[in-house]
C-alpha cells in the first residue's frame, strides 16, 4: 500500500515532490521534529511528545502550525490512512518557505509534515544479549535539548557505529563524560546499584523514554542519580543501557572493545525493561 503523508493541509502519497525548494528546513535545517511510538493504534506518551514539540518550537520562535487538538487529529488521520496499528509517527515543523536569507523571515508560514511508518523494534536477541556501542567525540552544537532536524553530527556518528557493526555511538564531551548516544539516551548502573544518567541540560536531548524510565525506576525503589558519568566509569560500570522511542530500553553489554560487567544484561536493566514493557501494555 502506498504510504500517505500529511503535508501542509493535504494527505498525499509520500513519494513525489511536496516541499518547496526554498523551505528553510531544506536550506538551513531550520526546523524541529518528533518521533512518536504507536502500539495497537494508540500513540504512546503523546502529551509528553507534544510538550517537547512545543518547547522546541518556542526555542526557535516558530509559531505552532496548528492547535494541539488539531495536531492530534492529523496524527490519528495519518495513522488511519496508512492502516498501521503499530507505527512510528514522524512529525516535522519547519519555519516555512522564504527567499534564502539567514535571519528569520517576517512572514513565513510554518510547514508541517506528518508521516507514519512500520516500526522495527529491537528483536529478542538484542534484548536478551544486549548491544554494543562505540564511543566518539561529541561534535554537536550547544543546544542539543532542542529536537532540531539539524542532525549532521548525529548522522556521522551513527554511520561510524554502523560501519563498526555496533548499534549506537556514545558521544563523549570535552570533560570525558558520556552525554548521550547519536539518537538515544545513555545510562550506567554504578557499583552501588544506582541508575546514573546525564542530567537534563543543553548538552542532551531530554528523551521521552528517559523521562518514563526514570519515573519507573524511582517508583520501583531503584536509586536514580542524574549526573554526568565519565567514559572510564562507564567501562567499569556494573551495567549499561540506552533508550529511545524506537529502541525502547536496551542493555549495553559492550563499550568499544570492553565488555560491561560480565558481558550479559544485569538485574537492574532487566528489571527496568520489564517495567517499561508493562508501561507499554
Ligand atoms: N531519537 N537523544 C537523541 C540525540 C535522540 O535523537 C533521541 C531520539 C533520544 C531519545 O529520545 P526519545 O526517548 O524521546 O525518543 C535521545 C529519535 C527516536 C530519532 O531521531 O529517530
Amino acid at each position: 500500500m502506498a504510504r500517505i503523508a500529511y503535508v501542509n493541509g493535504r494527505y498525499r502519497p509520500l513519494a513525489g515532490e511536496a516541499i518547496a525548494l526554498e523551505d528553510r528546513g531544506y536550506q538551513f535545517a531550520d526546523g524541529i521534529y518528533e518521533v512518536i511510538k504507536v502500539l495497537a493504534g494508540r500513540p504512546r506518551d503523546l502529551e509528553r511528545h507534544l510538550d517537547r514539540l512545543e518547547r522546541s518550537l518556542a526555542a526557535l520562535e516558530i509559531a505552532p502550525p496548528m492547535s494541539r487538538a488539531a495536531l492530534r487529529s492529523v496524527l490519528h488521520e495519518t495513522l488511519r490512512r496508512n492502516r498501521l496499528p503499530d507505527a512510528l509517527l514522524y512529525v516535522q515543523v519547519t519555519r516555512g518557505t522564504a527567499p534564502r536569507n539567514h535571519a528569520y523571515p517576517r512572514q513565513a508560514r510554518p510547514s508541517l509534515v506528518v508521516s507514519a511508518r512500520k516500526p522495527s523494534f529491537p528483536g529478542a536477541r538484542e534484548r536478551e544479549e544486549g548491544v554494543g556501542v562505540i564511543t566518539l567525540p561529541d561534535l554537536r552544537w550547544g543546544r542539543c535539548d532542542i529536537k532540531s532536524i539539524s542532525l549532521l553530527a548525529n548522522v556521522m556518528a551513527r554511520q561510524q557505529a554502523a560501519a563498526a557493526g555496533r548499534r549506537e555511538a556514545w558521544l563523549i564531551d570535552q570533560a570525558g563524560n558520556v552525554t548521550e548516544g547519536s539518537a538515544s539516551n545513555a545510562y550506567i548502573v554504578d557499583q552501588e546499584g544506582r541508575l546514573v544518567t546525564h542530567p537534563l541540560s543543553e548538552r542532551i536531548l531530554g528523551g521521552i523514554t528517559r523521562s518514563v524510565v526514570l519515573e519507573l525506576a524511582r517508583a520501583d525503589g531503584i536509586p536514580v542519580v542524574e549526573r554526568p558519568f565519565s567514559l572510564a566509569e562507564a567501562r567499569d560500570a556494573r551495567e549499561a543501557a540506552l533508550s529511545s522511542t524506537s529502541s525502547l530500553l536496551l542493555p549495553v553489554t559492550a563499550i568499544d572493545e570492553r565488555t560491561v560487567g560480565n558481558g550479559h544484561p544485569g538485574t537492574v536493566v532487566r528489571r527496568l525493561m520489564t517495567l517499561y514493557d508493562a508501561h507499554l501494555l
